[in-house]
């Protein structure tokens, strides 16, 4: 009711706004440019206007928001004993990825920016894969040198969101688990440059 009721009052205001703008160009004779479009890389599925943030497992008064857990995981895990993603239940049919892509509709990606790769024709390269023995031995570097997880997808070996993103609240796991939660775009690099994780120069 209440969100519906928005919908039509958010376009009498904006024309309202628009009249009063529209007024006040004509008296600064020249109308300001408008501001130069542009695209964000990733649209935001239209649930993450509406739904709670999930990723918020923690409130604040520290307590641990068990009922979170659910929006991803079939059952609550034990923090305590499950230490990978082979020990959690996540919901989904046959691709872990469908636990983020319900919320995130995001294009193919990383690898889509970048002066090498902004030439027209570009497409950019499926991550979601089995990484090739070199991006493998790879990856077992980096996890010797940086504390943390890069897991993949325990039935088919392939990369997931999951991989590179933390979908955990900083504080909630412990060790590896909880490098890079919370950092910008919830990426397990925590500052450090992810794509030298598995492109090693
Ligand atoms: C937005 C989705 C999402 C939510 C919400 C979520 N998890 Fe997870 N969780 C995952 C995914 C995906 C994995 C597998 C990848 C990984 O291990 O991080 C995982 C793995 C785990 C693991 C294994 C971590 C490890 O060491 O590899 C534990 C423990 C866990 N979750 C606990 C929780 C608890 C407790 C909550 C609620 C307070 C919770 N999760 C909420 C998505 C989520
Ligand atoms: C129930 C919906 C939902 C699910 C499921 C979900 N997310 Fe999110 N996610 C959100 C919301 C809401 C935000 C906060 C968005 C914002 O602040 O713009 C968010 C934020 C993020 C961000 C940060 C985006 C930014 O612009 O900084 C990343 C990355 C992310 N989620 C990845 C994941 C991954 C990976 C999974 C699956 C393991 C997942 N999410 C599952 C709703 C969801
Ligand atoms: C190989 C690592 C990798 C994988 C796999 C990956 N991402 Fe990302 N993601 C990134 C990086 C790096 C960024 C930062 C922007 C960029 O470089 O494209 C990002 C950005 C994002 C953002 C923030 C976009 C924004 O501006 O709001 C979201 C949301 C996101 N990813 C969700 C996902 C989901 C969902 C999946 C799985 C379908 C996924 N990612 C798989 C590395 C990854
Ligand atoms: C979790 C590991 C992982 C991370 C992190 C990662 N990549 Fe990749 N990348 C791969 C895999 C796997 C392929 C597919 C080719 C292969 O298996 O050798 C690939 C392929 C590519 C390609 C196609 C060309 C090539 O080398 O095959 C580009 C470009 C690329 N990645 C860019 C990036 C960028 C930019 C980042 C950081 C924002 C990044 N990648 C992060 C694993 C990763």
């Amino acid at each position: 009711m209440h969100r519906n009721f928005g919908k039509y009052l958010k376009p009498a205001i904006l024309a309202g706004a628009f009249i009063f703008m529209a007024g006040v160009s004509f008296s600064a004779q020249k109308a300001p440019e408008p501001p130069k479009e542009t695209t964000p890389p990733y649209e935001r599925g239209e649930a993450l206007g509406t739904i709670i943030n999930p990723h918020e497992q923690i409130n604040d008064a520290g307590e641990i928001l068990w009922g979170t857990c659910t929006v991803c995981h079939k059952q609550i895990p034990d923090i305590k004993k499950e230490h990978s993603i082979k020990d959690v239940q996540l919901h989904f049919e046959d691709n872990p990825n469908e636990i983020c892509t319900r919320c995130h509709l995001v294009k193919k990606h990383p690898g889509t920016e970048g002066a090498s790769v902004t030439m027209s024709g570009y497409a950019a390269p499926d991550h979601l894969v089995v990484p090739s023995s070199a991006i493998a031995t790879n990856m077992r570097i980096s996890l010797k040198d940086v504390p943390t997880i890069l897991p993949l997808d325990p039935k088919s070996g392939k990369i997931i969101c999951a991989t590179c993103h933390n979908p955990h609240e900083r504080g909630l796991l412990t060790g590896r688990a909880d490098w890079g939660a919370d950092f910008t775009m919830r990426l397990r690099s925590a500052g450090l440059d992810i794509c030298q994780y598995c492109h090693r120069k």
